[in-house]
Order: structure tokens, then C-alpha cells, then sequence
């Protein structure tokens, strides 16, 4: 019998439009039910899951399609914005389940969206992701761009600001003017140049006007792009900003059970039997998710480089430690 894990896997994955695990759990299945005495129901299943892929495959719903490269932006837009097509999956991230519920909604209403635009509906679309550093905010745009084949426009608004002072609110519009043109996610990363520097040395009256136009251009905008915006400091946003927005996420320092997962997928590749997990947690305490990358491959590497295949503990542990005298400082 399917386990109640296979059955939950089963439809997540569906939900996901995540054709490779569909099929894998299916074929646990499948796997299960020959192990316990059932082969009749093993080999139906195994004919029903060869069909329903060989159709998949016809009708070509193969999840990963590379988008269609276009080149840098150029003219106006050079130097404003730059186009890249990540790779990195949802399932290489480890997050808290409320965040990792909000990403999938985003992506299942974006692979459903006709369906959802037939109805009179508009699938969400105009994100604001806030939290501390290294939380994963960034790779959130790439990931949301990788699973939906999608170009990623990142817009590096500090830039646009101090580089184009004067001028900003018209470099907006023809950032707004791509959005409409070509479908991508455009992500205005370190978004609080524009939310929350209202006090700071810059010309107030300048950034209070590049804010009610970005206010504006948001409001206006009903393209099929994904807007995203980036932030460490909700605290400074105003709130007239989180109503613009269809839906907020709210990142935060790892758990002790995501932080053990993020050293666990960085280490993969690498035997970690002798490590005790819940020791490690507690020193992987305060790091951010990029921190815990970092010491984790420091750890890797050390291991590489002593022709073994072990992480030592100690060697990960110290590097946890360097991490958090580097976070302090
Ligand atoms: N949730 C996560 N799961 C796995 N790895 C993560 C996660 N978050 C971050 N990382 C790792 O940390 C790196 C830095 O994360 P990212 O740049 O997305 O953070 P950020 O929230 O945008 O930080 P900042 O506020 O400083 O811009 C990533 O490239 C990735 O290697
Ligand atoms: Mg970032």
C-alpha cells in the first residue's frame, strides 16, 4: 500500500508541475506494491505510468525547456538592467515550510495561468520578498525564473539611483516598458535604495518622487511578467508599498532543522555518517543560509583536498565558528 508520505509526495509533485518527481514516487509505487505480494497492481501501474509519459512526452510538457537566450539589454536599458537564466531548482533550497508553500503557489498559478486568465483571474505576480541577508531572497528570483523557463532581469536599483540621479523615474519607465514587452522575472534587488533611504544623505525629494513612480508603474503594470522585489529592511518600507504587492514573504535566519538541511544537501556528495547532526545544529546557530553554504564547502574542500571522501568534524565546526566571528564583525 502506498505510504501516506508517497500519497502526500504524489500530489505536491503534481501540484508542483513536477513531472521527474511525479513519475519517481509513481514508480515507488508501483515498486511498493510488488514488494508486498501485489504484482498484478505493480505491473498496471508500471503500464498506466509508461503511458501517461509516453503521452507527456508527445504532447512535449517536458518540464525543462531552456528559454530562448536574448541578448544583454541594450541602448537605454544597458546598464540598468542585465539578463541571466539561472539553473538552481526549488528543491535545492531549504526553506520554512510557509515560504516554500508561498513559492510553489507562485509557480503552480504561473503554470496554470491561462487557465486562471480565462476566468477573468490575474495569477499572482507582483512579489516582495524581505528578510535578512543570505536568507535565499536572490536565489528565490532565479528559482522562480528556472522553473518557469523564464529570462531573469535583475535591476540594480542603488545603481540607477546615485547613476541617473535626475532622470530615475524615466529609466523606470522604460524598465516597466520591458516588462511589458518581453515575459521574465524582473527582480529589483536591494530594493531599499528605493523604499528606505527617504532620510539618508541622498536628495529626499528625488527618492520620494522615484518611489511614487515605481508605486505607479506597479499599479499600472498588468503584463505576464513576475515583478520581485528584494529587501533586508521592511522596517523602513512604507506600508503604501506592501498593498502594491500581491503577496509578501517574509524570510528569516534558518531553523535548526533547515539550517542541518542546507548543510546536509551542500554535503551530499560526501560521506557524513560520522557527523552528529544535532550537535551541529546547535553550532550552526545565527548563520544565515549563505553562511552555511560557505562553511559547509570549506569543509568539502578540506575533505578534496586530503584525498578523502569524510568530512572531518572538526574542520566543519571550525568553519561554522569562522563564520559567525565574520557575522559579528
Ligand atoms: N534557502 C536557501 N537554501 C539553500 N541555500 C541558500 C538558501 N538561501 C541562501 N542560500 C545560499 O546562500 C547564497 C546567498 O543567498 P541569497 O543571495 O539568495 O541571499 P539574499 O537573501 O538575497 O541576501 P541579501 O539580502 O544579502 O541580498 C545563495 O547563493 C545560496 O548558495
Ligand atoms: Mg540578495
Amino acid at each position: 500500500m502506498a505510504t501516506a508520505d508517497q500519497l502526500k509526495a504524489l500530489i505536491r509533485s503534481h501540484a508542483d508541475g513536477d513531472g521527474d518527481r511525479f513519475y519517481a514516487v509513481a514508480l515507488q509505487l508501483a515498486a511498493g506494491a510488488a514488494r508486498t505480494g501485489k504484482p498484478k497492481l505493480a505491473q498496471d501501474l508500471k503500464t498506466l505510468i509508461d503511458e501517461v509519459r509516453a503521452k507527456a512526452q508527445a504532447a512535449s510538457i517536458t518540464p525543462r525547456i531552456k528559454p530562448t537566450p536574448l541578448t544583454q539589454p541594450r541602448g537605454e536599458l544597458a546598464g540598468i538592467l542585465s539578463v541571466s537564466y539561472p539553473s538552481a531548482r526549488l528543491s535545492e533550497m531549504a526553506l520554512d515550510a510557509p515560504i516554500e508553500m508561498q513559492i510553489a503557489r507562485v509557480l503552480t498559478e504561473q503554470r496554470q495561468r491561462q487557465r486562471i486568465q480565462e476566468r477573468g483571474l490575474t495569477p499572482v505576480r507582483k512579489l516582495l520578498l524581505t528578510g535578512p541577508p543570505g536568507t535565499g531572497k536572490t536565489m528565490t528570483a532565479g528559482v522562480l525564473a528556472s522553473e518557469l523557463t523564464l529570462p531573469l532581469f535583475t535591476i540594480q536599483l542603488d545603481g540607477l539611483i546615485t547613476k541617473f540621479m535626475g532622470e530615475t523615474a524615466a529609466k523606470l519607465r522604460l524598465v516597466f516598458d520591458a516588462i511589458q514587452r518581453t515575459r521574465g522575472v524582473y527582480l529589483f534587488d536591494e530594493f531599499d535604495a528605493l523604499g528606505g533611504q527617504r532620510d539618508a544623505k541622498n536628495d529626499v525629494g528625488e527618492i520620494r518622487r522615484v518611489l511614487n513612480s515605481f508605486l505607479q508603474f506597479l499599479e499600472q503594470d498588468n503584463s505576464d511578467s513576475i515583478v520581485v522585489a528584494a529587501t533586508n529592511y521592511s522596517a523602513l518600507l512604507d506600508s503604501a508599498l506592501f498593498r502594491r504587492f500581491d503577496v509578501v514573504m517574509r524570510y528569516q535566519l534558518p531553523t535548526a532543522e533547515v539550517a542541518t538541511t542546507v548543510l546536509q544537501n551542500s554535503l551530499s556528495a560526501f560521506d557524513t555518517r560520522a557527523l552528529d547532526w544535532a550537535h551541529i545544529a546547535v553550532d550552526a546557530k545565527g548563520l544565515n543560509h549563505g553562511e552555511l553554504v560557505r562553511a559547509a564547502e570549506h569543509s568539502a574542500k578540506s575533505a578534496i583536498l586530503a584525498e578523502s571522501d569524510v568530512i572531518d568534524v572538526r574542520v566543519l565546526k571550525e568553519a561554522l565558528e569562522q563564520r559567525k566571528i565574520e557575522h559579528r564583525e
